[in-house]
């Protein structure tokens, strides 16, 4: 499993990025593959960087051309052509999503979103189930994953491993806060690919279907939903080109030296081109 990266939703990028993935993973398909973001970026070629993350010369984040429509037929050409057996869509809200019914000649297998109990998504879900979409969370432990990004909105935000409520519920049924944070979604019929660097977290995230949440401890865990979403690009990209805007202009005075930013990546993105041991291995 891959994704398509900002970068290269022009119709005609979409599948030389896809075979250069494959060649990436010495395979000669996916079984899925989906748009990371419903966002078009400025091409960038990856003999002069990979992965570009968000910005077009380490800079400035410039905006591409592609329509969603353009980059979904081009995503729908990757199956007729086998180089994916499924494609699905990420980080997608409802009326894009309806919008790209309109057209789409191959329905979304997936869609992956941020999903946990500070941000549910109760009716995103509910109208991707009904329109025949798998739905897959990311970031099932809400700002846990954000913290190694360093993000000060997850560093600000209370642990959901430390939340009293999932640390009660996991002590009645003899589990941990993890466990009940990943069964709680899929009991809500949401997949989840949580990922660890650590063996014996892996195993315990793997041992999450020996047990069932009452419906009551559902609700509960529901009810801490405060829509707080970590992973917006907007909010990391104008972040990004501002303070690279700012730093760029004190290099410039040469008064300060700022630590370098230039090697900044998106996260998720280099962990989506970069081959993995872990569980998001797919
Ligand atoms: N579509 C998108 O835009 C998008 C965005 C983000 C992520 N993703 C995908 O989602 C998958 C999961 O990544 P994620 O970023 O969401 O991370 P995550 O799985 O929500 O969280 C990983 C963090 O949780 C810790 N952790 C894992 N299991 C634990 C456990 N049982 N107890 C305590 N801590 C635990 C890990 O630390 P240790 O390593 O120390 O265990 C790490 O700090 C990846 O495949 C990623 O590519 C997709």
């Amino acid at each position: 499993m891959s994704k398509l990266w900002n970068s290269f939703h022009d119709k005609e990028r979409v599948e030389p990025i896809c075979k250069k993935q494959l060649n990436d993973w010495g395979v000669d398909y996916f079984d899925l593959y989906i748009v990371h973001f419903p966002i078009s970026l400025k091409y960038v070629d990856p003999s002069e960087r990979y992965p570009p993350g968000f910005t077009y010369d380490g800079k400035n984040v410039v905006p591409g051309k592609a329509t969603i429509q353009e980059t979904w037929t081009a995503m729908e050409s990757l199956v007729e052509k086998g180089l994916s057996k499924s494609i699905g869509i990420s980080n997608f809200n409802g009326q894009l999503i309806m919008d790209l019914l309109r057209y789409a000649k191959i329905v979304p297998a997936t869609l992956q979103i941020e999903h946990h109990p500070y941000l549910t998504q109760q009716r995103l879900v509910e109208f991707a189930h009904k329109e025949g979409m798998a739905v897959t969370a990311y970031s099932s432990f809400g700002p846990q994953s954000f913290i190694e990004l360093e993000m000060q909105q997850a560093k600000d935000t209370p642990l959901l491993f430390d939340n009293e409520t999932i640390k009660t519920i996991a002590s009645k049924h003899g589990k941990t806060s993890a466990q009940v944070l990943l069964r709680w979604a899929t009991q809500r019929g949401v997949a989840v690919i949580p990922k660890s660097n650590n063996q014996h977290r892996l195993a315990e995230n793997l041992d999450v279907t020996g047990f069932d949440l009452r419906k009551s401890e559902l609700d509960e865990i529901s009810g801490l939903n405060q829509n707080l979403r970590f992973n917006d690009p907007l909010n990391v990209s104008i972040r990004l080109s501002l303070i690279l805007n700012i730093r760029f202009r004190i290099l410039t005075l040469g008064s300060m030296v700022f630590p370098s930013l230039s090697t900044y990546r998106y996260g998720h993105e280099q962990q989506a081109t970069r081959p993995r041991r872990h569980l998001d291995q797919k």
